[in-house]
Formats: structure tokens, C-alpha cells, sequence
């Protein structure tokens, strides 16, 4: 009897591996006509303080920033020594601001441009006002869309900033107002890990947390192909970020998923995702 109980099992196993091993051709998600066709999946779970985040990062296709930016009220810097390896996740800083200088802040981005995509972070905010926590893709200021976390109104609004996460396609025209909605919390961002998703397609951007769609913006959907960074920082921005941090920021990155390389025709063996 438990031969035949182990032997079973031993089958369940098999299939399960071998499903999972079995090649997608075509990544699609059900609300998008066509689908992605190249996954990209970076696992920090397993990471431990002191690796080399760098390196890691280039083996998938991401380099780590380093520039100023000046526009303030306080100018920050992408300082390459901000982003490291922890317990589990890629961590990203904003270092304690001590009144003078610029921001020390932090921010990655894939190497190369694509147009439309599906794109999973898993992270834990870090809970220190005054920072933006950005996911978001980028060509340039009329080639973008966001999806931030503001520290100081997570949950609670300020004088001049709603609470919640932001969603936004910035204008397409130069000048012209961005299309954002701001989408409250249902949980402290800084109390675990939740999946922030951007699923960028021809006609919408929609964005997701935990699966669940929270926003799908139509107008001022870019149309050019682009990088996708991730960062955090400050600028003291009291309409914006607040801050600048009084204490050390942590963001904490567990996974990101990539799915690019869109075909408006399905081929192959599908894998819904
Ligand atoms: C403040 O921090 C900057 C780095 O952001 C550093 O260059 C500077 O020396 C620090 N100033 C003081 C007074 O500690
Ligand atoms: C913040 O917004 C208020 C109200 O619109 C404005 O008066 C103030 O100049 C803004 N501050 C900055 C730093 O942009």
C-alpha cells in the first residue's frame, strides 16, 4: 500500500515537473490581444547581504544607475553604493538626508527598450516618509508610465497629496497634463510583500496589485519603446515625495517579472500568466 501512496506521488511529481518545464512560446494575459513571447525573472529570495548586486543584476539585462538630477527643491544622486543585496531582496536606499548636498538615492533599469509589456514587482515599502517608490516605464517625460508609492501618504493624505498609490501615463505632448488616478491602500505597503503590476498593451495601461486590477488608464498610452526602471528617492518635494528622508529608506525588492517581446499573434504552446 504505501508503494502504490509512493509510487503516486512520484507520478504527481513528474507531471507537475514537466508542465513546468514545458516551453511558452507565447506569454498572454487574457485581457490582451496577442501576448509576449520573452520572459525575463529575477529572484531575489535567495540573495544574501554582501553578494554582488551588480553583478547579479547585469546577468539579467539590468545596470544600476549613477546621476544627478538636479530639479529639486533638492536635487538627489543615483549612487550605485545604494543598491544592495539583503536578506532575501534587492535592497534599494534613500540615505538619511543630512541637510546638505543632494538626496543619495537609488535606481535600476533594464538595458534594453521595449514596447508593450507585462511587468510583476514584488516589494515591501519601506515605511521611512519622504520617498518615492517608483516601478515604471520610461523613454522620456512623454514616454512614461508609473506606478508609485509615495511613503508619506501611503495611507494618509498631506495638505497637498492624496493618500494612496499613484497610477499615471504622463502627456504624450509636451505641455500637456499627465492621466493619473491615485488608488487607496488596502493594507500598510510597508507591512509585507505585494505584487505591483503595469500591464502595458496597445490601447490601455493597467495596473494591478495582488492580481487585482486597480486602475486601466486609455489616454496618453505611450506608443514608443522604452526602458523600465525601478527607483527610490527624494527630492523634498512637499507636493510630491515630502521629505527628504530623515532616517535611512529601505525599499525592498523580492522578485521582478518581465514578460516583453509582444506579438499581436498567439503561436505555439500558450502559458496564461
Ligand atoms: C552630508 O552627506 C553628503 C553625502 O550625501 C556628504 O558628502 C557630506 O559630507 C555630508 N555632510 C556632513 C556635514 O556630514
Ligand atoms: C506646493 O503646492 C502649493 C499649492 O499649490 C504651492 O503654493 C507651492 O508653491 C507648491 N510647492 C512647491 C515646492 O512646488
Amino acid at each position: 500500500m504505501g508503494a502504490i501512496r509512493l509510487s503516486g506521488f512520484v507520478l504527481f511529481v513528474m507531471q507537475a515537473s514537466s508542465a513546468m518545464a514545458q516551453t511558452c512560446n507565447t506569454y498572454v494575459v487574457p485581457s490582451i490581444a496577442g501576448g509576449f513571447t520573452q520572459r525575463t525573472f529575477i529572484d531575489f529570495s535567495g540573495v544574501q547581504p554582501g553578494g554582488n548586486a551588480a553583478s547579479l543584476l547585469s546577468s539579467k539585462g539590468v545596470s544600476i544607475s549613477n546621476y544627478p538630477i538636479s530639479a529639486g527643491p533638492v536635487p538627489r544622486t543615483f549612487v550605485p553604493s545604494n543598491v544592495a543585496l539583503g536578506s532575501g531582496s534587492l535592497d534599494m536606499k534613500v540615505s538619511a538626508y543630512n541637510g546638505s548636498g543632494s538626496i543619495q538615492s537609488s535606481e535600476i533599469s533594464t538595458n534594453d527598450v521595449f514596447k508593450y509589456a507585462s511587468v510583476r514587482t514584488v516589494l515591501k515599502s519601506s515605511g521611512v516618509p519622504g520617498v518615492v517608490e517608483g516601478n515604471f516605464f520610461y523613454l522620456n517625460d512623454n514616454q512614461e508610465i508609473d506606478w508609485e508609492i509615495l511613503t508619506s501618504t501611503t495611507l494618509t493624505s498631506s495638505p497637498n497629496v492624496p493618500a494612496g498609490i499613484w497610477a499615471t501615463n504622463q502627456g504624450v505632448v509636451p505641455g500637456t497634463p499627465s492621466t493619473h488616478v491615485t488608488v487607496p491602500f488596502t493594507f500598510d505597503p510597508s507591512q509585507g510583500y505585494h505584487e505591483y503590476r503595469i500591464d502595458w498593451a496597445i490601447d490601455a495601461t493597467t495596473f494591478y496589485i495582488d492580481g487585482v486590477q486597480k486602475a486601466r488608464l486609455t489616454s496618453n498610452v505611450p506608443t514608443q519603446a522604452g526602458h523600465w526602471i525601478w527607483n527610490s528617492w527624494s527630492n523634498g518635494d512637499p507636493n510630491w515625495s515630502n521629505g527628504p528622508p530623515k532616517a535611512n529608506s529601505i525599499t525592498h525588492i523580492r522578485s521582478i517579472d518581465i514578460y516583453k517581446g509582444f506579438t499581436s499573434t498567439r503561436s505555439g504552446n500558450l502559458c496564461n500568466i
